[in-house]
């Protein structure tokens, strides 16, 4: 779907399945930053000349492009550098709120990003993380194991809406509704699931939302959204003369200007995409490539979620996945290796790193056939030198 829209991947000759680790750029984005940077309207905000209120209007837009993508009020939508960046001064800004004894819920699904902040802002004010369980085989996590670490004393309830490294979706909804229920605050790690499904922030009604634009064809640029009471109310560390509450309080100096207008872009595009018809290619897309993997012997799946992402993690037997990578680099495969951050996940699975392909919609059906056919390949010659060397 869409393939020749996304420059990087019809040009290079890769077979790209590390959408997970950032996606293609799609074809609108880089006209867009090239222009503003070629352009007049080069100035800094909040002045008289035609170029600063036209700098204005930009930071305007990209909050109106954000707020109408994900269904959510222009006037919480916060820039930052990357996500993680952003989640830590949430963290920052919710830590002074904290009594000692109030309790946080985290969960073993999510990236770190999402965990260590929360780790930190408990440490400071003498309160407790909690996590919620995953499944140890299906690697899901379910409303009930979040429910289970429900308290009166749960302030915080930070998880993910998909696990960047198995792709399993918990049920927001429900998750969120039971958070609210105890009158906890949701914060929601959209970073993987958005490049996959748009997020209506209006009916899920989480009160902070974390994205990164280069996950879901744009540059590299984070973003945060807060409900009203919540940027309203809400006092991020600051410099002294910045505004106290209200996303420019979030972010910290100035922004970088040019990626704006590509945002804006890759919000468009994610606006315009048929989604219908993407989720039912990368379904297909899924299919063959969950059967292909567990059709090579010496290869196995990690997590088996009934709901999730495209997005498969997996193991060679006897070999490590850097060099199960590495050759597939060598085959013009680009997929992705390591533990994703995802600290806890890798410790229930017992594993200290692991292989990811993901399918985003413009892959295609040769991707994912290119990738298991150089799978199986480097399987058997990876497997044949680890036992010859064995027997030396
Ligand atoms: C699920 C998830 N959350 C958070 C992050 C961190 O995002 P960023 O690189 O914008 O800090 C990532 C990055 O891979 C991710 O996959």
């Amino acid at each position: 779907v869409n393939r020749d829209r996304f420059p990087g991947i019809a040009s290079a000759g890769w077979v790209r399945l590390d959408g997970p680790a950032g996606s293609q750029v799609v074809d609108s984005v880089p006209g867009a930053i090239h222009d503003y940077l070629a352009g007049a309207d080069i100035a800094n905000l909040h002045g008289f000349s035609a170029a600063s209120i036209a700098t204005d209007r930009l930071l305007d837009d990209a909050r109106s492009s954000i707020g109408s993508m994900l269904n959510a009020e222009r006037e919480g939508v916060v820039f930052g550098s990357s996500m993680t960046v952003l989640a830590a001064h949430l963290a920052d800004a919710l830590a002074p709120t904290l009594n000692p004894g109030d309790e946080i819920v985290c969960t073993q699904l999510d990236h770190d990003a999402n965990v260590s902040p929360w780790l930190r802002a408990a440490a400071k004010a003498g309160a407790t993380v909690r996590f919620a369980e995953v499944d140890p085989v299906s690697l899901e996590l379910s409303v009930e194991a979040v429910a289970d670490q429900l308290s009166s004393r749960t302030r915080i309830v930070a998880l993910t809406a998909a696990s960047n490294v198995v792709g399993s979706k918990p049920d927001l909804p429900a998750i969120i509704q039971e958070a609210h229920r105890v009158g906890a605050v949701a914060v929601l790690d959209a970073v993987h699931s958005i490049p996959h499904e748009p997020l209506d922030v209006g009916s899920l009604d989480a009160d902070v939302v974390l994205a990164s634009a280069y996950k879901w064809f744009g540059p590299h640029l984070g973003v945060m959204w807060l409900r009203d009471e919540l940027i309203g109310q809400l006092s991020p560390p600051k410099v002294r003369p910045a505004p106290t509450v209200g996303p420019e309080a979030w972010e910290r100096g100035a922004l970088p200007f040019e990626l704006l207008p590509g945002v804006i872009g890759a919000a468009d595009y994610m606006q315009s995409l048929d989604w219908v018809a993407a989720a039912e290619h990368e379904a297909e897309l899924m299919q063959i490539l969950i059967k292909g993997v567990d059709s090579i012997e010496g290869v196995s799946r990690i997590g088996q979620p009934l709901r999730g992402t495209a997005t498969v993690a997996f193991t060679v037997h006897g070999v490590t996945p850097e060099d199960i990578a590495r050759r597939l680099a060598v085959r013009k495969i680009a997929i992705s290796h390591g533990n994703f951050y995802a600290v806890e996940l890798l410790k229930v699975a017992g594993l200290q790193s692991c292989l990811r392909a993901g399918v985003l919609h413009y892959n295609s059906s040769s991707d994912v056939e290119a990738f298991l056919n150089a799978l199986s390949d480097v399987t058997v010659e990876s497997t044949r030198q680890t036992t010859g060397s064995g027997e030396r």
